[in-house]
Order: C-alpha cells, then structure tokens, then sequence
C-alpha cells in the first residue's frame, strides 16, 4: 500500500473514529455476553470492531467486507494494537455467506444494509444469530416505522432506537474531515471524501442515521 493511501486512511479513520461512542453506547444497551462472538459485516477498515475490542475484553470478531484495500488496512492496524488473536478478516461479498457461516451472539451491521437491501439483508443476518441474540444496525434515517414493523413481524425486540441527526454528523465527522482536508495541498486522493462534504453542506438531512438495537427473541 502506497504512503499517500495509508496517510488517506489514517485521515478518515480519524474522523470516524469519532462516532465510535454511538457503537459503544448502542453495545452498552444490551446484556453482558460471556466470551461474545461478534459479526461486524460489512466492517469497511474496522474502526466500530477495534472500538468494540478495545471495549469487551473477552470478545471475538468475525469481521467481512468485499473491499481488500480497506481489510489490508485493518489487517495491519490489528497487528500493531496486538488484536490478532481476537479477531478473523473474511473478504466476502454479504452474499457469500457460506465463507462467514456460523451462529453469532451479537451481529453489527453499520452502514451496510441499506446498500444490500434493507429487509433482504436482515433477514440473511437474522440466520445467523444465536436465540436471545442481539443486533445492532446503523442505518438510513429513512422508513423507520417500516424498518420497526419488520423487527416486530421477526420476533426481535427493540430495546433501544436513537439517531445521529444532521448536527451531530456534522460536529463529530464532516467537520474533521473538512478541517484535516483543508490542510493537504494535494487533495487529489480526497476527490470522494470532498464530493460527501459538498453533498452533506446541500442536503445534510441525507446523512442522518439511526441506530437500533435488537433482540432476537424465542419463539
Ligand atoms: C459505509 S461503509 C461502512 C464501514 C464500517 N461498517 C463503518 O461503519 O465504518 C460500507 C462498507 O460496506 C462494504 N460493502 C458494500 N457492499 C458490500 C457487499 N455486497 N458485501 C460486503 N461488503 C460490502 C464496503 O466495502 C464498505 O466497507
């Protein structure tokens, strides 16, 4: 990996890892797992399942993505933060969900359900959790009531439901960004990332999300 690619994922990461408090305060809504095996799908270059190592000390994350630039960078991060024993990198499609298969007990899904397709998606993970197990999803401040009605219709309970509004993207992430960008003079890498502060400043109620957190109950 190229310098000028590693110092573009430092950045963002940077950024990102300023909403990690809003992972870590959905996790703290849910009981206390002995040794958790978590599944962080769709975990782009790892920064919600570092927050999550960092926070249960007996936890395992399985985490997948697609995209091999950002596993090498997580893959190299989690060697240096000594996590490689608590933590298994699958590049797959969500799709290929024989390479990742098993039961988990706590499945995070940020920022991925609304690209795979919101109720597809949920159900494919729902398979994938152990009875009594929990979900946390991060996704479009859109069609909440809908996406309730779909937790309801599948036995999960909603123990907690909270959004990131358009100020809160603002203060914790753009902003960063926009900061960290305005001191490179080659912003040349950074054509995506400026494109998003451009499209947020137009139409910030795009970017605001919500997180629930989910139970999957016994029939
Ligand atoms: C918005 S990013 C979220 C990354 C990470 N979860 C986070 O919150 O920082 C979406 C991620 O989903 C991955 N992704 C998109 N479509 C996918 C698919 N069909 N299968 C696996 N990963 C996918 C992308 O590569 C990207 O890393």
């Amino acid at each position: 990996m190229s310098n000028e690619i590693e110092n573009k994922l430092i950045l963002t990461d940077q950024c990102r890892e300023n909403l990690t408090s809003y992972t870590v305060q959905a996790f703290n809504k849910i009981h206390k797992i002995h040794r958790p095996v978590i599944l962080d799908i769709g975990c782009g270059t790892g920064v919600p399942s570092i927050a999550l190592l960092r926070e249960i000390d007996d936890a395992f994350v399985v985490a997948v993505d697609q995209d091999e630039e950002s596993l090498s960078w997580f893959r190299q991060k989690i060697d240096k933060l000594g996590f490689t024993e608590r933590l298994k990198l699958i590049q797959a499609s969500f799709f290929q969900t024989e390479k990742y298969q098993q039961k988990f007990d706590l499945i995070l899904a940020e920022g991925i359900l609304h690209i795979v397709g919101f109720q597809s998606g949920f159900l494919i993970l729902k398979e994938m959790l152990e009875n009594n197990g929990y979900m946390i999803i991060h996704d479009e401040k859109k069609d909440i009531q809908k996406k309730k009605n779909i937790f309801n219709l599948n036995n999960f309970e909603i123990i907690d439901c909270f959004e990131l509004d358009r100020n809160i993207w603002w203060n914790d992430y753009f902003k960063c960004l926009e900061k960290s960008l305005s001191d490179l003079d080659d912003k040349q890498l950074f054509r995506e990332e400026m494109n998003y502060i451009r499209e947020f400043k137009k139409s910030p109620e795009l970017f605001e999300s919500v997180y629930f957190v989910l139970k999957k109950q016994v029939h």
